[in-house]
């Protein structure tokens, strides 16, 4: 590996890790040899990619995190400087969609895609500079969307609390590059897996393969390199912002689309 994306001895923070995306976000910095501490309200996902990542030999804790609440968060942070003594990365991954056209939404809806997407990562972001502030130095990834650039019918609080998790990124950066301390985003199209399932699931859960592939033909189409995202793509974008391979950089969005928005 080029030295530039090492991050051996680095403690890296990743909430949400129980998605594909947490988990490959996760498996990538393992791999670059960073100590991980891992938080997401479904334990089961968390603890499954805790334990493979243990039996490859990698440095693992986690713990059962709702990112709407502050006090958790900053539990989440303390658990990295208990068990590791620094924080070096912090990736803010959580994240709910919810389908409405804006006349049909239920307040209840919005707050709950507003507190999980937007204060969940504000959350995220406060615990981490706190942290980060003692050593000078730091990188935070926070996940954004293309849903946050492009108008997508029937996805207003999600795209509202994505385009809102941009201009957090860019505030921060400039309010703690001074103290040495990073803060990018990472601005996915359409990834395999997840939330892009939703619309293909059956009433008991299990997905319809056949739903499933008319979808992904459908998406296919209209992404200008004709293939769908998976989550180590996401994944590696994430390593590249958490490293020193993006020193340079801060206040940015990395647009990992296949071309769907270009900027
Ligand atoms: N799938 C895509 O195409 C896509 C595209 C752009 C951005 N994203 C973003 O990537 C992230 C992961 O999405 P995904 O598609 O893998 O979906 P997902 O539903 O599989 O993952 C979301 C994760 O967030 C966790 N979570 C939800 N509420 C939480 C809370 N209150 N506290 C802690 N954890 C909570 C869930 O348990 C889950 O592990 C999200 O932020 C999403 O908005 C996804």
């Amino acid at each position: 590996m080029n030295r530039a994306f090492d991050l051996s001895g680095r403690t890296a923070v990743i909430s949400g890790a129980s998605s594909a995306m947490g988990d490959a976000i996760a498996a990538e910095y393992a791999q670059a040899g960073a100590r991980l501490v891992l938080g997401d309200l479904a334990e089961a996902g968390m603890e499954a990619t805790r334990d493979r990542l243990l039996a490859e030999g990698h440095e693992v804790v986690c713990r059962r995190t709702d990112v709407t609440m502050r006090a958790e968060v900053d539990a989440l942070i303390e658990l990295a400087l208990s068990r590791f003594g620094q924080l070096d990365v912090m990736a803010n991954i959580a994240g709910v969609i919810h389908d409405s056209p804006v006349i049909d939404t239920d307040e209840a809806d919005l707050d709950r895609v507003l507190a999980v997407n937007l204060k969940g990562v504000y959350f995220g972001c406060q615990a981490a500079v706190r942290a980060m502030q003692a050593r000078q130095s730091g990188s935070i990834v926070n996940m954004s969307s293309s849903g946050g650039f492009t108008a997508l019918p029937m996805l207003s609080c999600y795209s509202m609390s994505k385009a809102g998790v941009m201009a957090l990124t860019r505030v921060l950066a400039a309010e703690v590059a001074a103290s040495g301390i990073r803060v990018n985003a990472v601005a996915p199209g359409y990834v395999e897996g997840g939330m892009t399932t939703r619309h293909a699931r059956k009433p008991d859960g299990h997905l319809d393969e056949e739903k499933m592939e008319r979808t992904r033909t459908r998406v296919r189409e209209r992404i200008p390199l004709h293939t769908l995202g998976t989550p180590d793509d996401i994944a590696h974008a994430f390593l590249f912002l958490a490293s020193d391979a993006s020193r340079y950089m801060t206040g940015q969005v990395l647009h990992t689309n296949g071309g769907t928005y270009m900027p």
